[in-house]
């Protein structure tokens, strides 16, 4: 049974659940996230863990993770999470939390891959699904695809580029590692 972790839109988490993957549990930092109403929409139970309602990171990351597990969660899935995660999360999921990145890691690792990657003038960018650990987007790389970047790009369309390929890439991986 899979738990996912949003910010934003939510469009990975609509292409996992789509997908028809068994996702029983959403959880999110921001309260807005556009991801809430989808999984609401779903049929997907939804709990928010605001940072200003614990103490410090650890505090929410503990509660974040007791909530999951207590909805059965095996496998987490960061799908446009913008924090990091502390021990308390990391250690009642090791080895069990997989993300998906826009590039192709280890280059552009960070919340602003995307512009990074416009700035630097490369060729080719990516989509990146790789196991995570205690650092900024590391961790190891279970799948990647490359991803053109196109002359007049900006953001907004290189993002929307990788973020299609993202949504073929990352039900395939969770998928693999269900069948593990
Ligand atoms: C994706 O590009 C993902 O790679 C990055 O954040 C974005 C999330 O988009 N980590 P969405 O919320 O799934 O639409």
């Amino acid at each position: 049974m899979i738990g996912v972790l949003v910010s934003g839109g939510g469009t990975n988490l609509q292409a996992l659940l789509d997908d028809g993957l068994p996702i029983v549990a959403v959880a999110s930092n921001a309260a807005g996230a556009g991801a809430l109403a989808r999984a609401a929409a779903a049929g997907v139970a939804t709990a928010v863990f605001p940072l200003e309602s614990y103490a410090d990171r650890e505090a929410r990351d503990g509660a974040m993770a007791s909530w999951l597990a207590g909805e059965g969660v095996e496998l987490v899935v960061l799908a446009g999470y913008m924090h990091l995660l502390t021990p308390p999360f990391l250690d009642t999921f090791s080895g069990r939390i997989v993300n998906v990145h826009p590039s192709l890691l280890p280059a552009f690792p960070g919340a602003r891959a995307v512009e990074d990657q416009l700035a630097a003038g490369i060729a080719e960018s990516g989509a990146t699904v790789h196991l995570v650990d205690e650092g900024v987007d590391t961790g190891p790389v279970l799948a990647q695809e490359r991803v053109p970047v196109l002359p007049g790009d900006d953001a907004e369309s290189l993002h929307e580029r990788i973020k299609s390929v993202e949504h073929r890439l990352l039900p395939r991986v969770v998928r693999e590692l269900c069948a593990r």
